[in-house]
This record gives structure tokens, C-alpha cells and sequence, in this order.
């Protein structure tokens, strides 16, 4: 049966046109697009759902008194829109372990760095790229992983490295991450996931051989 797949963003969203792109050429296989959750009614993302015709809802942490209550609206409105596998494409709210355990397995992250480098609290957007500059590192990339409760920490699907160049600013580096590494990384991510082609076993997670 085909999965239903939900895109949490809260910026620009060039990760969710990256699936959303992905999706017209017939690479998520086995998968649609069917919302796309906002933490901001500001969020670009959802100008890019529109145009694809994919509904957009706003849940913001601000419209409820803790992490946890958001969380827990976030768990009923998956639900409700019979979501199978939930995708944080540059989403910035921190959520609670409630959405883990009604989607154990099923929520996947895309982080703009070689994980363990440069990630956990406080690590994201521009932010990891001005760390792997100062640190001096002559590579960097991105990781698509399983979310579990600990921040940045949960069984590695796909990553892709790219080189750090003596000029780089945090932008410039940024961007190649997100051309070379992020727009391809998260479909096929998808994609696996929803032939069923991703086994965790441990840390450690398989990707099982399909017809391609
Ligand atoms: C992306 O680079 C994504 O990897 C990063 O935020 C950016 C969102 O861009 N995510 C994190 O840092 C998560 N810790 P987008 O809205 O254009 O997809």
C-alpha cells in the first residue's frame, strides 16, 4: 500500500521542493506527499506546498502552553491524516518522546553535517556550517537518520560528504551541502522507506536491495 508521507518544515523549504521535485519524476516509490505541517504561518515551505497542490497545516509551539502538549497535537493531527512516515525537512521545534513512540522507526531527519560532527543542541541551519569552518574540517555533509529522543543521535540512514574549500563562507558551504549532499539524500531516503527497504538493527541500519 502506498505510505503517506507528512514534511515538517519552518523555513524555506528547499528540502521539501527537493521531494516534492522527486515525486513528480516518479522517485518516491511506493510513497506520496499528502501534508505538509509548518511551525510558523511565515514558512515559504508552505508557499511550495501550494503550488504542488499538497494541503499545509500550521501547528505552533506558541499556540500551546509546553513542548509536550504541542507534541501530542502534532501525534493527533498525524493520525487524523493517516500519516505513515513523518519527514523533518528543516523543521526547527523541538519535540517530545511522545511522537517517537506513535512513530517508532517512521520519523526521519535530514542534518547538514557528517553526524556525530557538528550536531545535536543548538546545531542547525547556518550554524553547523560556521562550527565546521572554525574547526577547520576538510569535509563536510549531510546525514539523513532515524529521530529518537536524544537530539541528533538516532540510527544513521544515508550520508555524503563534499569538500570544505579554503574560501568557503558559511553560505557558500551551506549551499554545496544542500545541492550535493541534502536534495539527494532525503528522496531516496524516502524512497527506501517506503519500499520497506530500510532494516534497523541496532545502530546500524540496512538497506535492503530492491528492483532498481
Ligand atoms: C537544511 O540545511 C537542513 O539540513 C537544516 O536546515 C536547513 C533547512 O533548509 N536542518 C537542520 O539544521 C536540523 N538540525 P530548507 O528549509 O531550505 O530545507
Amino acid at each position: 500500500m502506498t505510505k503517506n508521507i507528512a514534511v515538517l518544515v519552518s523555513g524555506g523549504g528547499t528540502n521539501l521542493q527537493a521531494l516534492i521535485d522527486a515525486q513528480a519524476r516518479g522517485e518516491i516509490v511506493n510513497g506520496s506527499i499528502t501534508a505538509v505541517i509548518a511551525s510558523t504561518p511565515e514558512a515559504y515551505a508552505l508557499e511550495r506546498a501550494k503550488k504542488a497542490g499538497i494541503p499545509g497545516y500550521v501547528l505552533a509551539r506558541s499556540d500551546y502552553p509546553s513542548a509536550q502538549a504541542m507534541t501530542l497535537a502534532l501525534v493527533d493531527k498525524l493520525h487524523e491524516l493517516g500519516i505513515d512516515l513523518v519527514v523533518m525537512a528543516g523543521f526547527m521545534t523541538i519535540v517530545t518522546g511522545e511522537l517517537f513512540q506513535a512513530y517508532e522507526n517512521a520519523v526521519i531527519n535530514i542534518h547538514p553535517s557528517l553526524i556525530p560532527s557538528f550536531c545535536g543542541k543548538g546545531c542547525y541551519g547556518l550554524h553547523v556550517h560556521e562550527k565546521a569552518l572554525a574547526y577547520g574540517v576538510k569535509l563536510s555533509g549531510a546525514t539523513v537518520h532515524f529521530v529518537t529522543e536524544e537530539c541528533d543521535a538516532g540510527p544513521i540512514i544515508l550520508q555524503k560528504s563534499v569538500e570544505v574549500l579554503p574560501d568557503d563562507t558559511p553560505e557558500v558551504l551551506q549551499r554545496r551541502i544542500m545541492e550535493q549532499c541534502e536534495w539527494k539524500l532525503l528522496p531516496r531516503a524516502v524512497s527506501l522507506f517506503c519500499q520497506d527497504r530500510l532494516k534497523v538493527e541496532g545502530r546500524t541500519v540496512r538497506v535492503l536491495d530492491g528492483a532498481e
